[in-house]
């Protein structure tokens, strides 16, 4: 009986301590350079709504409660996922086709879809 307890706590500290790692593994905010008058709902809304809206393509989707979407793709750390919008991945399009987006853009606009799909 004791020893099951004794078990019990070693699982649930195991998973705190998992926990703490991940937290320590996110970025800080960065100050992201982004280019004048960007808007990142606004360039979200034009650049990739058509394919995050919906999952075309298996995309995965934006929009409150798609928090599971994501999450496992951020398992690799924000910075490969944004990478991954920078330079393209599979069916997902370079730079997710706004060519008029810098790295810092599209680092926003990432960080905006993540923030609206909670
Ligand atoms: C033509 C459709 C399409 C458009 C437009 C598009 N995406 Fe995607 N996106 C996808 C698909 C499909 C995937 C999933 C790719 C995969 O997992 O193989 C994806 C995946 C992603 C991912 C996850 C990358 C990862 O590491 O898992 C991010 C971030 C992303 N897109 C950002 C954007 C941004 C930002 C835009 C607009 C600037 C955009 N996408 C526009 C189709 C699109």
């Amino acid at each position: 009986m004791l020893h099951k307890t004794m078990k019990m706590i070693l699982v649930m500290m195991t998973s705190l301590f998992a926990f703490a790692s991940i937290a320590d593994d996110t970025q800080p905010l960065q100050l992201a350079q982004t280019s004048e008058g960007f808007d990142a709902e606004q360039k979200y809304m034009a650049s990739c709504f058509a394919c995050h809206s919906t999952g075309a393509a298996g995309a995965p989707k934006v929009g409150p409660g798609n928090a599971g979407e994501w999450e496992p793709r951020l398992e690799k750390g924000m910075d490969a996922v944004v990478a991954n919008a920078i330079n393209g991945m599979n069916t997902m399009p370079p730079k997710g086709l706004c060519f008029d987006c810098n790295d810092a853009d599209l680092r926003a606009i990432v960080e905006y879809m993540i923030a609206a799909s909670e």
